[in-house]
């Protein structure tokens, strides 16, 4: 097994005939792995970080690969007392996924969904304020990745939040094992592999992060199995104009 490249594989998920049942089990595989190895915390820690940097009375909140709304419901529910106002926009290239994130958070007035592709122009329209990209960065070749970063950076006001999984072979094999009891469906099975597969090392996320200059990147490893990558996009702008 070779860890050394990325794999091109593609995941199972991402047939956009999948039954919308099966797709619905699959995304429950997922936010369990989300729940129980922190990946939800970590965005929503990193959101805390960057509202708390960048106080203001309100915030829109972007989701890039929304899937069935997981995350903006953890972030509506997470800043439900706090004083500050959200607008929620989930995007996804799957219309089966935006069926599923309206009905399951149809009863947030704040939160909507579109259906668009990542890497659709349509997207620079989506003006945010933080802009989240939550295990979706690996779906995608390499050399499409630094084409929707640019956009991110040109859509975000405040920063960017990359959670997404290290490819390693420890990781591959602790997966196996705990995909024996926590994941039920085949689909999430195999591709929860293959997302391992494509997934990146540090090098890699750095590699792409020298073709994004004038903004701050912070990356980092997380347990489990995971890199947290916040750019910081605030002092684009001043970054510009010195240039
Ligand atoms: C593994 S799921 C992650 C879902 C969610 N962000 C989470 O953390 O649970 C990846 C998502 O990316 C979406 N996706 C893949 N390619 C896309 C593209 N080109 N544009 C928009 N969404 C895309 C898929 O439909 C899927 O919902």
């Amino acid at each position: 097994m070779n860890f050394k490249r990325r794999s091109c594989k593609r995941e199972l998920m991402d047939d956009p005939h999948l039954d919308t049942l099966l797709l619905k089990e699959v995304y429950a595989d997922i936010n369990r792995v989300n729940t129980f190895l922190r990946g939800f915390s970590l965005s929503l820690q990193a959101i805390e970080k960057i509202i708390e940097e960048n106080p203001k009375n309100s915030y829109t909140i972007l989701d890039m690969g929304c899937g069935d709304g997981a995350m903006l419901g953890k972030v509506a529910a997470f800043f439900k007392n706090k004083p500050v106002a959200l607008n929620l926009i989930g995007i996804d290239l799957n219309s089966k996924s935006i069926a599923l994130a309206k009905e399951n958070l149809k009863g947030y007035s704040n939160i909507r969904f579109l259906e668009q592709d990542i890497l659709a122009p349509e997207t620079t329209d989506l003006q945010c304020d933080i802009l989240l990209c939550t295990l979706t960065m690996h779906h995608f070749d390499s050399d499409k990745i630094p084409i929707f970063l640019n956009q991110f950076i040109k859509l975000s006001r405040l920063g960017i939040v990359i959670n997404d999984l290290q490819r390693s072979k420890l990781s591959f094999r602790l997966f196996q094992l705990f995909s024996l009891i926590f994941i039920k469906t085949k689909i999430a099975k195999h591709d929860g592999l293959v997302s391992i597969k494509s997934a990146f090392t540090k090098l890699d996320l750095v590699t792409f992060s020298f073709s994004l200059p004038n903004v701050e990147h912070d990356i980092r490893w997380k347990w489990a199995f995971r890199y947290l990558w916040i750019i910081r996009t605030n002092g684009k702008q001043l970054a510009y104009e010195r240039d």
